[in-house]
């Protein structure tokens, strides 16, 4: 059996994904995109690196830039409940053999450093520093007037492996896509911890690698604004899939590609899932409406071309099934 009942006492307690750090070329070509396109804000910034969040974050990054000779992603940063949640990831993951340090992170408290059973790089952390909250200076929506991180979605070779790893740290299923064959394989699943449809899902594929990360907006009005300014201020080719809506979350979204290709989804309008009965939704690999409801495929880029983690290897994934795709 594929899918799992969820374990509703973790070995410690993630809150949210809550930041990304990408490897970026050239800084002064990703903060034009990132900052005076999609109207990020700047928390910090230095010769080496671009600190970033949305109005209604507190936290003082969601997205670090840092710079790279490779575009590449350095860690994917995971907000844990209290101090001694870090202690207890700690023993979890040097009892389980994954690789374990506390490096000085700017503006962040204790660090955890590990990995999971694929090499992906995993940030854990309590503290970090705070920020004013621009939620009501209505004078810094700019752009797509991004809110805040939503959600982390990667590729991985073996979707059940990636699901059982996190499904045991208290990450709980709400969709997933399996093969209609007499004995299913799971193809993709979306997991949350902080009660919407996910903070983390994976896609079968080349992987480890970051397929995008999910950034909210407040309404589908501001996805459409910024295709308008993508489309017309140099960034055509930079939009990648939609403007559309999910059947998977039921999100509207928009796909793009910052100068380094790694990729952005804008997304607003999922779902509440903080029940502790509620149902996972299945989805079959065939059902051209998990992508989009409107039923146009997802271009080939979209299910090919992810961002490695560095220094990780890659594996060919254990499934050979492959989903509809936009010729
Ligand atoms: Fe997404």
């Amino acid at each position: 059996m594929p899918v799992r009942k969820p374990n509703f006492e973790p070995p410690f307690n993630i809150v949210r994904a809550s930041h990304v750090e990408f490897g970026v070329r050239d800084l002064a070509r990703a903060r034009a995109f990132y900052v005076d396109c999609l109207g990020l804000i700047p928390s910090d910034d230095d010769n080496e690196a671009l600190y970033l969040r949305g109005v209604e974050e507190r936290n003082h990054h969601s997205i670090v830039l840092r710079r790279s000779r490779v575009p590449e992603i350095r860690a994917l940063g995971f907000k844990l409940a209290s101090e001694e949640d870090l202690d207890r990831a700690a023993t979890w993951f040097t009892r389980h053999n994954l690789p374990t340090s506390f490096p000085d992170v700017p503006f962040q408290g204790r660090t955890l450093r590990t990995a999971d059973v694929f090499g992906m790089p995993l940030d854990f952390y309590y503290r970090m520093d705070q920020s004013e909250s621009l939620l009501q200076k209505y004078a810094a929506y700019k752009g797509a007037r991004i809110q805040r991180i939503d959600h982390i979605n990667c590729f991985t070779p073996d979707v059940q492996a990636s699901y059982d790893f996190y499904s045991e740290l208290g990450f709980r299923l709400t969709e997933y896509t399996e093969t209609d064959d007499r004995d299913p394989q799971l193809w993709a699943v979306w997991m949350h911890r902080k009660g919407n449809v996910h903070d983390l899902a994976f896609t079968n594929g080349n992987g480890p690698r970051l397929h995008h990360i999910g950034l909210w907006t407040a309404s589908a009005l501001d996805i459409l604004h910024i295709c308008d300014v993508m489309a017309t201020s140099g960034y055509v080719t930079n939009m990648e899939r939609g403007p559309g809506r999910h059947g998977i979350s039921n999100a509207f979204f928009l796909y793009i590609r910052d100068p380094d290709s790694h990729r952005i989804e804008l997304f607003t309008s999922d779902y509440l899932t903080v029940d502790p009965d509620l149902q996972p939704i299945r989805w079959s690999l065939r059902d051209p409406q998990r992508q989009t409801l409107w039923g146009q495929p997802a271009p080939k880029s979209w299910f090919e071309e992810g961002s490695a983690f560095a220094g990780v290897p890659l594996a060919e994934p254990a499934l050979a099934a492959q989903p509809i795709v936009a010729r």
